[in-house]
């Protein structure tokens, strides 16, 4: 919003983290952003704080807090969202709007509405979801492909598209519907995207039941327009901060409205992604004869994607984690997300440095799909390891490379 030109102040209770940003720090990695933030900081348009106080000039408030999973249920925890909404309804200057973009269950602007209304009835409330992805940020907030809005009022629908002007004007398209259309969009959304995944997952499974390959067959449906080739990347499966804690809070709340059934698919869903951390964790120890036990194992990868430090339900940190209950000697590498996996693996072994995570493994795993590891020279890393064995979970590297050098290749849904 910045870097639209607009005045903008980020308002947050966690004081380490405002003074961080206050100072150009960013909380997290995320490419590009931190040049963004000195950048943008450098404009005096951009701000920080932990008062609230602060937002009783301002002309549109976005509310952007996390919706996570709730401990023991699949519902969303909406603490956060509440907390930040009541906090600001006595600061809304008449005409001012409150834009939500966290992900929330259906219904919950409807009741955040009602609130307004009896508090604050010179104010309106609109739902503007999110939907950038982690490691595109940036690219995902400037140039979208959408912008969808819920209202309830047709001058809020004004106040939004004015801010998005410049965005509308270079041709992103625009959709308004109700707060609970919105809401559902970015479920559905979510959704949708998990279910390609876990299809093409559960394709990985017929294809090593059935001696195929995976990636070729994903490559043949995917020329099929109506397909398309897009997420349909087998392998260990989907992980993060959004997907599994999406379609698990859409199926809570689809009961909640009596309409779970329409949404009973999710649960296979949900069941045949975290079926292929299992598939990976058996393929490894069917490749080591010793057994797991004492058996040395290097992991390349710790976040749930690559170009992202976030390790929040991520597949390779749950298979590192599994792998060194079964009595394995574990090293994880990750060029980014060694601090954040720390704090919630401290009984896992870490290392920024490739060459010490290879040395002496007995069995290698790539299991997040960072570019440096692509690059690796499979004929030098060959003299690092003691055996040379690695088993691809997420069907990027390339093979014949490997093949060649010597290597025992193994991919999920691959018969190699
Ligand atoms: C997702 C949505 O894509 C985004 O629109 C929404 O705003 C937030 O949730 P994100 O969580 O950043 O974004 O990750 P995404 O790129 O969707 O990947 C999710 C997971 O699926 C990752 O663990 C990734 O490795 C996995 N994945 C993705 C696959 O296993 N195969 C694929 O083909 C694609």
């Amino acid at each position: 919003m910045s870097k639209l030109g607009y005045t903008v102040v980020g308002i947050d209770s966690d004081s380490a983290k405002i003074s961080a940003l206050q100072k150009g720090q960013l909380p997290f990695y995320e490419p590009g952003l931190a040049e963004l933030l000195v950048e943008q900081l450098a404009t005096g348009r951009l701000t920080f704080t932990t008062s609230f106080e602060t937002a009783k000039d301002a002309d549109i408030h976005f509310l952007c807090v996390g919706t996570p999973q709730k401990a023991g249920s699949n519902a969303a925890d909406l603490t956060y969202v509440n907390g930040a909404f009541d906090q600001l309804l006595p600061h809304l200057k008449v005409g001012s709007l409150v834009a939500g973009k966290s992900t929330v269950p259906v219904g919950t602007a409807d009741l955040l509405a009602a609130k307004l209304d009896a508090q604050a009835p010179h104010s309106d409330l609109a739902w503007n979801p999110e939907f950038l992805r982690e490691g595109f940020a940036i690219e995902d907030t400037l140039e979208p492909n959408r912008l969808v809005v819920g209202v309830r009022k047709p001058e809020s629908e004004k106040l939004l598209a004015e801010l998005y002007a410049p965005l509308i004007a270079a041709g992103v398209p625009w959709i308004s519907s109700d707060l609970r259309t919105a809401e559902l969009v970015k479920v559905a959304a979510n959704s949708f995207l998990a279910t390609k995944i876990s299809f093409i997952n559960a394709m990985a499974e017929i294809c090593e039941a059935a001696g195929g390959d995976v990636t070729v067959l994903a490559k043949a449906i995917g020329y099929d327009p109506r397909i398309g080739s897009r997420f349909l990347q087998a392998g260990i499966g989907f992980g993060g901060g959004c997907l599994p804690k999406d379609i698990r809070a859409f199926m809570a709340r689809a009961e909640e409205i009596g309409a779970n059934q329409a949404v009973e698919f999710l649960r296979e869903i949900d069941a045949i992604n975290l079926r292929a951390r299992t598939r990976m964790v058996d393929v490894v120890s069917s490749e080591l004869s010793q057994g797991l036990k004492g058996a040395r194992i290097a992991i390349l990868g710790a976040a749930f994607k690559p170009d992202s430090d976030d390790v929040r339900d991520s597949p390779a940190l749950d298979i590192a984690a599994s792998l060194l209950a079964k009595g394995a000697s574990v090293v994880v590498h990750d060029p980014k997300a060694i601090e954040n996996a720390r704090l919630r693996f401290p009984n896992l072994n870490f290392t920024t440095d490739i060459k010490s995570a290879l040395t002496d493994a007995d069995i290698t795993l790539h299991l997040t799909e960072w570019k440096v590891y692509r690059e690796l020279d499979p004929v030098e890393i060959k003299t690092w390891v003691k055996s040379a064995k690695i088993i691809d979970g997420r069907n990027a590297l390339d093979s014949d490379k490997y093949l060649l050098a010597g290597w025992r290749f193994r991919a999920l849904g691959r018969n190699l």
